[in-house]
This record gives structure tokens, sequence and C-alpha cells, in this order.
């Protein structure tokens, strides 16, 4: 059985003083069933990781580079995420698509990269408006899946996100029909290329605007493993619902 996951992507949010946001998420779910994670931005990660010590709460990155060390200025390498006390990353997030021109075959690396250094890589995927309504969605997700998706997986240590750029912090949701249709292709995507056991160990999350008010209707979509949230894994009062939602559908 694949353990449910809420992630947190507090995106460029935060300093110093959100780590009590941070305590206060870990301190609502001491004994939590589903698996928790926030990805902060890199400065706080290590004071992050030490706020987080001893609770059900890890602490992911939000990129790496696919170069392990190097003549790379600004960039951050997996084993350092890692070493900073990062046990995942998000990888190709569609902000890093869009803002950075990111490839699948970029993100690929960066997958291989990040599960190389110990991470749980967190691959991002989505379509656009003007694909959804052009009828691209299932052609794009399942290019991206087989594009950024490395080969020689363990299925356990992979989550793809799927995201539709345009549900992304604008408060629209797609339909749960259409997060079903898409999450029900991942899946036979993933088993076709990779076997059903890895596939089946895959934990297909959901992203976009996930709040407190649609999390648990999201939850009951079949293959929905979880969430990757953006603005509501920035205080308690907002993930903490969202992680309850999710620890009833786990049941
Ligand atoms: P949102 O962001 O929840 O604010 O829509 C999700 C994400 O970008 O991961």
């Amino acid at each position: 059985m694949r353990r449910k996951l809420a992630a947190g992507n507090w995106k460029m949010n935060g300093t110093g003083e959100a780590l009590t946001a941070l305590e206060a998420i870990a301190g609502a779910h001491p004994a939590a069933t589903v698996d928790l994670l926030i990805c902060p931005p890199a400065t706080l990660l290590y004071r992050a990781a030490q706020a987080v010590s001893g609770s059900r709460v890890r602490i992911g990155g939000q990129d790496c580079h696919a170069a392990n060390a190097g003549a790379h200025t600004g960039d951050i390498s997996a084993s350092m995420l890692a070493d900073a006390g990062a046990s995942a990353v998000i990888l190709g997030h569609s902000e890093r698509r869009a803002d950075h021109g990111e490839t699948d075959a970029q993100v690929c690396d960066k997958a291989r990269a990040a599960l190389d250094a110990g991470l749980i890589a967190i691959i991002c995927i989505g379509e656009t408006l003007a694909q959804r309504e052009a009828g691209q969605t299932l052609d794009v997700v399942c290019a991206q899946l087989a594009g950024s998706v490395p080969d020689g997986i363990d299925g356990s240590r992979v989550v793809i996100a799927y995201e539709p750029v345009w549900a992304i912090g604008t408060g629209l949701v797609p339909t749960l029909e259409q997060i079903a249709e898409v999450h029900d292709t991942l899946r036979q995507q993933l088993i076709g290329r990779f076997g059903s056991e890895t596939a089946e160990a895959i934990r297909l999350l959901y992203g976009g605007s996930v709040k407190p008010g649609n999390a648990a209707e999201i939850f009951a979509v079949s293959n929905v493993d979880g969430a990757l949230v953006g603005g509501a894994s920035l205080t308690a009062a907002d993930f903490s619902p969202i992680v309850t939602a999710l620890e009833q559908a786990a049941g």
C-alpha cells in the first residue's frame, strides 16, 4: 500500500520567523498516519530540519542541480540538500519550467541526481490552460511523465505531482472527474513502463489550489495519494485540516 503524503511547497516565502508555522504544523500532528513534508526556501532548510527534528514532519528542497558539485554559481546539489537535512526535493515545478526554461530532460537528470543522493524525488507535471482547452491534457502530461522520470527507479522513492498550471495559485481546480482521468492515466502509463510492482509504489499527488475546503473530495479521487500544497501550506491553520482530511481518506 502506498503511504499517503501531504507535501507543502513554501516557494519563495519565509524567513526565520516562519519556523514558528513549521513548528505549529509539526505540533498539530504528533502521531500523523500519513507522511508530512514541508519544502521551505533553501535558506531555511537547515533550521527547518532542526526545528522539526523528532517530529513526523520531514523537510524537502524545491529544486536541485543535476551535478553533484562544480562551477554552478547559485545552484544547490542534491547532496547539499541532503546534508542540510532534506529528505526529498520538488523537481520540475511549473514555476521552474516557466521561469527557468527547465525541460523534461533536465528534470529527469535532476531526478536521477536526487535519487542518487538518497532523496525522494517529487516530479511535477501539468498542462497549461491553453493545452487543456485544446484537448491536449493527457498527451501533455504523458509526454512530461515519459521525459521527466528516469529509468530504473525504486517506485517508493519517486512521487509524481500532477499540477495543472492554471490551477496553481488561482483558486481554480479541475473537476474530480478531470483529476481522476489524469491520475488513472498516469498510473496506467507508469505500469506500462515500469511494471506494476514499481508503478504501484509511486505516489501520485494532486496539486493546485488545494485548500481545507476541497481537500477531502480531492483525496477521495482514485489514484490520488496526497497533495502538493502551495499557499495553504504556509500556516498550520490551513495545512493542518488538509493533513487531517488525508488521514481520514487513508482510513
Ligand atoms: P497552490 O500551489 O496550492 O498555492 O495552488 C501549489 C503548487 O504550486 O505546488
